[in-house]
């Protein structure tokens, strides 16, 4: 199988003010040199809100670090007050944006047939959509995992769009998202592996991506990293210091090199 590169992506959710948004990004750039020396390994991306997207993008010019949104709009354009769209964020240099993150479906309703529709929008401003899909707690217990991710994956998907087209599918068990709460690696494992037999029906492997989020930690990052079929880290709570940040990129890189 091809080498991918390790994708982790950094979500700062609606946290930060423009002067702290300033003080990560500034701090980042000390990582410069490393990020030079792991780019052969490891794609970095940052997705602070909206109003930051800018001043994200101008400090980290020359960086090797990517920029990119946490949702967009499900439409090019047009009456949607307070919305952004995936042209405005493909013009102001973006190249990813997270789409049906969990808090999108429970606090905005959003369903798979709107992520679908997003995941088409963003596709067609060629940009990278990282589409969240996991379980809720009570799914888990109830033994309903693979039904709900199959779901997920069959009803976000648009096949026809995203065939030859770059894509990442983040793993994020709701909850392990902010809880200090981690699959166990075997159950990781077995989940990816799903994923990826699920993918690899209608895509070409080194198009997609497979990466998981939820607590991950600079002390958890190389083991989750090290796991087989995981393809990169998204990354909330942490990204929002750039030491933890980097010390996760670090530990990924030094378990994969
Ligand atoms: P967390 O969030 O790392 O704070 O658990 C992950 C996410 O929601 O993307």
């Amino acid at each position: 199988m091809d080498q991918k590169k390790f994708c982790i992506v950094g979500n700062w959710k609606m946290n930060a003010d423009a002067s702290e948004a300033l003080a990560i990004v500034s701090k980042s750039l000390s990582y410069k040199t490393l990020l030079e020396k792991y780019d052969r390994l490891i794609t970095a991306v940052l997705c602070p809100p909206f109003p930051f997207i800018n001043l994200v993008k101008d400090m980290s010019l020359g960086m090797k670090i990517s920029v990119g949104a946490q949702d967009c709009h499900d439409q090019e354009q047009g009456a949607f007050t307070g919305d952004v769209s995936a042209r405005m964020l493909a013009s102001l240099g973006c190249t990813h944006v997270i789409i049906g993150h969990s808090e999108r479906r429970r606090f905005h309703q959003e369903t798979n047939q709107q992520i679908s529709q997003k995941i088409q929008v963003s596709l067609k401003n060629n940009l990278i959509p990282i589409i969240c899909i996991g379980e809720t707690e009570e799914e888990k217990n109830q033994g309903q995992t693979f039904r709900v991710l199959a779901r997920q994956l069959e009803e976000c998907l648009p096949q026809e769009k995203l065939a030859g087209k770059s894509f990442v599918i983040a793993y994020e068990p709701v909850w392990a998202i902010g809880s200090g709460k981690i699959p166990q690696n075997k159950e990781i494992l077995d989940i990816h592996h799903y994923i990826y037999q699920y993918l690899l029906k209608f895509f070409k492997t080194q198009l997609f991506a497979v990466i998981y989020g939820g607590s991950v930690k600079p002390e958890n990052a190389g083991g989750i990293s090290s796991i087989k079929l995981v393809d990169g880290l998204l990354v909330g709570g942490a990204s929002l210091k750039a030491d933890l940040f980097f010390d996760i990129i670090q530990k990924a890189y030094a378990s994969r090199a």
